[in-house]
């Protein structure tokens, strides 16, 4: 959610930087976006509604300026108008400000300030008039931490104030990321804005703040007092974070599967063992994440069922709070997310860690703060998702998932074996035949309302997963059922031609699932076979290859091409779908 970009450095076109930096983290979600800088001690601004790619680069190359900063907003207090984007602005014009997140408290400042001298509806607008206020008896460093000290909420802010050639940035809660250049320095709320010019990184945590001028100087926000940080060296590349010849990056993002599975299992064996070891361990485990990374969650649940004979408990992260009277020292929390970033799963670990709970993580993103908030985190190595909907972050973190419940066997080495088979299976699958098949499928599909997707055991995360993966990027109506549960109301909702999903793996409930995928078609469904095998009961039959325990990999990667044509022929984005955010930074 949001974008902050901010430069200072040794080139003259920081204002094109900055909209090329913003332009990378589109992916985000965003409604709104501007940018600002000093020109010349008078401070420039353009903000406005819609999206930065089409913000017209000529209009700013003779704005020469060494420092800038910009912002694409996803608003959460005021509507999405011009005056609401950022950057905002003291009365005077004189300290611009970004900002990630929610001011809790912003009523009450606002009104001790004076309401009347506010020009949007954002809780934003308080840092800048409150930092002024500060700045007229302190120097702008002080002016900016007094300030900071007294807001509620999660956060994260950066500053310019015209006339004095740095940037302060702050964090509480939401991501924010020093690029360290030659002689050039990024903030950012994520790497790929700016791994093109740095890979070399400091993470800014939580009530942290950091001024950027010829250098940078960390200070904790509480005491003031300088810290050290340490310099991370970030392995991606920069063209991995590019859509290359694809159209979308969730196209490309699904076909990296081919080679993603085999980097998720390539982990030390140490670590693996590790985590087995503190699931056996535990006294009560839970497996928490949101939307996609819960219905991961889920699989692992069977997972470790089926596997390793070992009930684990899971919970949505927003739901997970509700439960903090089952955890104590002796617990066990394993929180998934691809950014490493979501609010709901921040929430989670700290109530875990109230009560002296263990947190472990699967991340994609190395140094995040679910990384680094984690006692052991394992990273999944899938590379950077941008498109919204998460694909390959989903089968890596499956792998893992199923990795672990093996090694809980003893059997990691076998394990690694048939994941090993299963990321060359999943390379076979996606062939351009596959690929065009599926989209014959999708212009069956595209123009009904609805669409119903069942599976039985590990394939039931799977139902809910299609769904959230069909929803999210085409708008159709999806819903996924545990196969068993529609005789118990939604099989009310089948009329003829309603294109009803069944996933069909070969094991021991492959006969429940035919039974109830009858059913459907006795109601006129139009059924579409996920399946190593033909029936009579399939209209359509998407053959995916048989991987026994481990379908639920290779029964998604269909439904994620299914709803990627979805959204392509009912002509959608399927990068940015509407109302939704990569990294949901807000609770
Ligand atoms: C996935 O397709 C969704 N966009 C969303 O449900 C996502 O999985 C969820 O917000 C969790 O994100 P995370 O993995 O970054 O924590
Ligand atoms: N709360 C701020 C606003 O509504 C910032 C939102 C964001 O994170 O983009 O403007």
């Amino acid at each position: 959610m949001c974008g902050i970009f901010g430069y200072l450095g040794k080139r003259d076109n920081a204002l094109e930087l900055v909209i090329k930096g913003l332009q990378k983290l589109e992916y985000r979600g965003y409604d709104s976006w501007g940018v600002t800088t000093d020109l010349n001690g008078e401070l420039f601004c353009k903000k406005k509604v819609g999206k930065i790619s089409e913000a017209n680069l000529d209009d700013f190359t003779d704005k020469k300026a060494t420092i800038a900063m910009g912002h694409t907003r996803w608003a959460t207090h005021g509507g999405v108008t011009d005056a609401n984007a950022h950057p905002h602005f003291d009365p005077d014009r004189q300290i611009s400000v970004v900002h990630n997140g929610i001011i809790e408290n912003f009523q009450e400042i606002k009104d001790e300030l004076g309401a009347e001298n506010f020009v949007s509806e954002t809780d934003t607008e308080v840092i800048a008039h409150l930092i002024a206020k500060y700045r007229k008896n302190h120097p702008f460093k002080e002016a900016v931490l007094k300030a900071v000290q007294r807001f509620e909420g999660r956060f994260a802010i950066v500053v310019l104030n015209v006339g004095e050639n740095y940037l302060i940035a702050a964090r509480r809660g939401s991501p924010l990321i020093v690029g360290i250049g030659e002689d050039e320095y990024f903030l950012a709320s994520d790497i790929p804005a700016f791994l093109e010019y740095t890979q070399n990184v400091n993470y800014l945590d939580d009530n942290e703040m950091v001024i950027v001028d010829g250098g940078v100087e960390f200070l904790n926000l509480e005491t003031g007092e300088p810290i050290k940080k340490r310099l991370v060296n970030i392995d991606w590349k920069a063209e991995s974070a590019e859509k290359g010849e694809f159209d979308h990056f969730m196209l490309k993002e699904i076909m990296e599967q081919k080679d993603t599975i085999l980097r998720a299992i390539n982990q030390e064996e140490d670590d693996i063992m590790h985590i087995a070891q503190q699931i056996k361990n535990s006294r009560g485990c839970f497996l928490s994440g949101c939307g996609t990374a819960g219905k991961v969650c889920m699989a692992g649940e069977y997972f470790f069922s089926m596997i390793a004979n070992r009930h684990v408990n899971f919970a949505p992260s927003s739901e997970f709070p509700i439960y903090h009277h089952f955890l104590r020292p002796e617990s066990l929390l394993i929180v998934i997310s691809q950014s490493g970033e979501t609010a709901d799963v921040l929430e989670a670990m700290e109530v875990a860690k109230s009560k002296g709970a263990k947190v472990l993580s699967l991340v994609n993103v190395e140094g995040s703060t679910i990384a680094r908030q984690s006692d052991f985190s394992i990273h999944i190595k899938a590379g950077p998702e941008k498109a919204v909907a998460s694909t390959k972050a989903a089968t890596s973190q499956m792998a893992l998932m199923l990795l672990i419940a093996t090694a809980m066997r003893g059997e990691l080495q076998e394990g690694r074996r048939v994941l090993a088979d299963v990321g060359s299976k999943i390379n076979d699958m996606l062939n351009p035949r596959f690929l065009t098949y599926i989209k014959t499928v999708a212009e069956q599909l595209k123009d009904h309302e609805n669409a119903y997707i069942i599976g039985k055991a590990e394939n039931y995360p799977m139902a809910l997963e299609a769904a959230i993966k069909i929803q999210e990027v085409s708008y159709i109506h999806a819903e996924g059922f545990a196969a068993g549960e529609l005789k118990h109301g939604p099989i009310a909702l089948i009329a003829k031609g309603t294109p009803c999903i069944s996933l069909v793996a070969n094991d021991e409930v492959r006969q429940d699932v035919i039974n109830n995928t009858m059913e459907l078609k006795a109601r006129g469904a139009h059924i579409i076979g996920i399946s190593p095998e033909k029936h009579d009961v399939f209209d359509e039959w998407i053959k995916v290859p048989d991987v026994g325990v481990a379908s639920p990999l290779v029964n998604i990667v269909p439904i994620q091409l299914l709803a990627y044509y979805l959204a392509v022929q009912r002509g959608l984005d399927p990068d940015m779908p509407r109302n939704l955010a990569k990294s949901v930074t807000v609770k």
